[in-house]
């Protein structure tokens, strides 16, 4: 990638005008504990807080799941967005003026097309709402909508519209705005006619919903046919732009209010998100038509540590439901069940009920995964005969087994218990067994599935720093820690050192301070680590930062540390003479022994000078 083209005085600004820690407060609650700040990290779930943010240093770092960096960081991570999404964002919130895309060559082939489908997609959708609203040819739709209990607040706000059931309108209507309908026909717009000279709307006759990404950019339609009719839904096919195994609906909007509170809750369909948002539930997103995928799970968890999935009533809904809690919970969301009475979906629930009754009695009487996938497993049991009451508890069981905490599964084989009338002791011993088949396979690292600590499978979990370093490894981070403050001791460890660190990550970040300072920068840990543009270099650098204290590190220490550096690749190799010495006197080698003793001897030397 190519980050040339930011000016370095554009991110220089960025950061200077945006205070580290009130651009993490807007999405972390933090509180102060000595010179940093402290809160719950929002990029892994933790019940103690391990997230730091520095003042002095303008950077962030999670000890718990290591992601760390300097404010543009934290805002590519938390809004899910590139180095130059971000740093616009950032610039954009300040009023800094940005340079760098004025150039219009800067803009790719493939840049520019994205840009246009989004261009004829909001424009479509904003002449779908106004047939809705104004035309003679939008009444039936309206009235169809207004007797599915659709408002006008509901209809503007989800920009709801309608696709006119003639051939080609909507192409008429592009054409003349001088939209490039091929590459409409590449957005999933139109389609080209049979006989490929001309293009035909692809909707016809239908209620509109618009589909935005998590940007808020318009990129695809879902329509709805007004009568029974096959297919209920017709959705704009996978382009470019559209991707229906990540994108989310009502996900842009959605957003800031999972993002409170962290929690999210999500519908089967486009109806239920929209009437749920009416009914005060902000937080609702759908999937397009498709079954949760891991790349969705993955999103949500970027927003929500807990997701209520609230599905159809029906069996086919309370089925894609079981299977989309393993998902979730293997992305590391804390997952609950909305169950909803008889067949109904949450949109007919609103409409019988009301929005109070929704809320109360759906949405936050939400069941615990666990106690959803027992009874689940009850409901596909037969529970009459001894035999599948007898399968059901061995199921039950494996489900109880999986789960981390102690108490927990206490309280489920109690209730176990209860229900069927076992003594709490066989049903443990069964447990016990479960638990320890299933301990066995994760020793194999085979059991990626049945993890018992989501913590354990979230990619970011490499440990930053092991508990005791070796000498030269602490001399080198020190090291980094003290030149990152001090220009004039990295001008020194240069001419002394150069890149001989010995650790690779070190020797990088040594070449990068090097540059820095070439440039005639200050120091300012944060403006460096914009530099650096590697998620691996940006950890070790911000974890160094933020943890090796420069305290009482004068020359003479500085010195030492060199030392120590310098020393280790001697000493590492007269480890190995060492060793081969050992084994050339252990196979009766004479000879090869006393060379090898006479090179010991000049390395030991060699040590001594250093
Ligand atoms: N869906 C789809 N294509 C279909 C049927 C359904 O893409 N032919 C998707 C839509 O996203 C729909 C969701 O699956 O919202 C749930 O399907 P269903 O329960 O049948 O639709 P409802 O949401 O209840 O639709 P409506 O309320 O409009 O009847
Ligand atoms: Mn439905």
């Amino acid at each position: 990638m190519n980050f040339g083209n930011i000016p370095d005085d554009v991110i220089a600004a960025v950061l200077k005008y945006h205070e580290i820690v009130e651009v993490v407060s807007k999405y972390v609650h933090l509180a102060k504990q000595g010179r940093n700040f402290k809160g719950l990290c929002p990029f892994h779930s933790e019940k103690s807080p391990s997230f730091t943010v520095s003042p002095d240093k303008q950077i962030f770092n999670c000890f718990g799941c290591g992601t760390a960096g300097n404010a543009i960081k934290f805002v590519m991570e938390i809004e899910g967005l590139t180095f130059p999404e971000a740093v616009r964002q950032l610039a954009e919130e300040a009023d800094i003026p940005i340079g760098w895309e004025s150039a219009p060559a800067e803009e790719t082939a493939g840049q520019k097309e994205k840009r246009l489908i989004i261009e004829g997609h909001e424009l479509a959708a904003k002449w779908y709402n106004y047939l809705l609203k104004n035309s003679e040819l939008g009444k039936p739709a309206m009235e169809y909508l207004r007797g599915r209990g659709f408002t006008d607040r509901m209809i503007d706000e989800f920009q709801i519209g309608y696709s006119p059931p003639m051939w080609d309108k909507l192409c008429q209507f592009l054409n003349s705005r001088n939209i490039n309908l091929a590459i409409m026909e590449k957005g999933g717009l139109v389609s080209a006619n049979s006989e490929g000279n001309g293009y035909l709307d692809r909707f016809r006759d239908r209620i509109m919903f618009p589909i935005r990404d998590a940007r808020g950019r318009t990129v695809a339609f879902a329509g709805r046919v007004l009568k029974e009719a096959q297919p209920k839904y017709l959705n704009t096919p996978e382009t470019v732009l559209f991707n229906k195994s990540s994108i989310l609906y009502n996900l842009d909007r959605a957003k800031s209010s999972i993002r409170k509170s962290r929690k999210a809750v999500l519908f089967e369909g486009y109806a239920d998100v929209i009437k749920a948002w009416d009914a005060g539930a902000a937080n609702g997103v759908a999937t397009m038509g498709t079954a949760l995928t891991e790349e969705h799970a993955r999103v949500l968890k970027r927003f929500a540590d807990e997701v209520i999935v609230c599905y159809d009533g029906d069996d086919a809904g309370q089925a894609a439901a079981f299977k989309s809690l393993a998902l979730l919970e293997r992305s590391g969301c804390n997952a609950q069940v909305a169950i909803l009475p008889g067949r109904m979906d949450p949109d007919e629930y609103i409409s019988v009920n009301g929005a109070q009754k929704f809320l109360s009695e759906i949405i936050n009487s939400a069941v615990p995964s666990t106690k959803f996938k027992l009874i689940y497993l009850q409901r596909n049991h037969i529970l009459q005969k001894d035999e599948g009451k007898l399968k059901y508890i061995q199921e039950a069981l494996k489900i109880i087994a999986e789960l981390h905490s102690p108490t927990e599964r206490e309280h489920y084989v109690k209730e176990l218990s209860h229900d069927f009338q076992y003594s709490i002791q066989s049903l443990n011993e069964q447990l016990h067994q479960i638990r320890e088949q299933l301990q066995k396979k994760k020793n194999f690292g085979d059991n990626k599935e049945n993890s018992w600590n989501n913590v354990m499978n979230d990619r970011r979990t490499e440990k930053t720093s092991p508990v005791l370093l070796p000498a030269f490894h602490n001399a080198e981070r020190k090291l980094l820690a003290v030149m990152m403050e001090d220009a004039d001791v990295a001008l020194y460890v240069r001419e002394q050192l150069g890149d001989r660190f010995n650790v690779e990550a070190h020797a990088a970040l040594a070449a990068y301070l090097y540059a820095y300072y070439a440039d005639g920068n200050e120091p300012d840990a944060s403006r460096y680590m914009a530099t650096l543009h590697n998620e691996q270099l940006e950890k070790v650098a911000s974890s160094i930062a933020m943890t090796d204290s420069t305290g009482g590190i004068n020359d003479k220490v500085i010195d030492d540390y060199i030392r120590e550096i310098k020393k280790y690749p001697q000493l590492a190799a007269l480890e190995l003479k060492k060793e081969e010495i050992a084994r050339a006197e252990r196979a009766g080698d004479v000879i090869r022994a006393a060379q090898i003793a006479s090179e010991i001897i000049s390395l030991e030397r060699q040590l001594k000078t250093l």
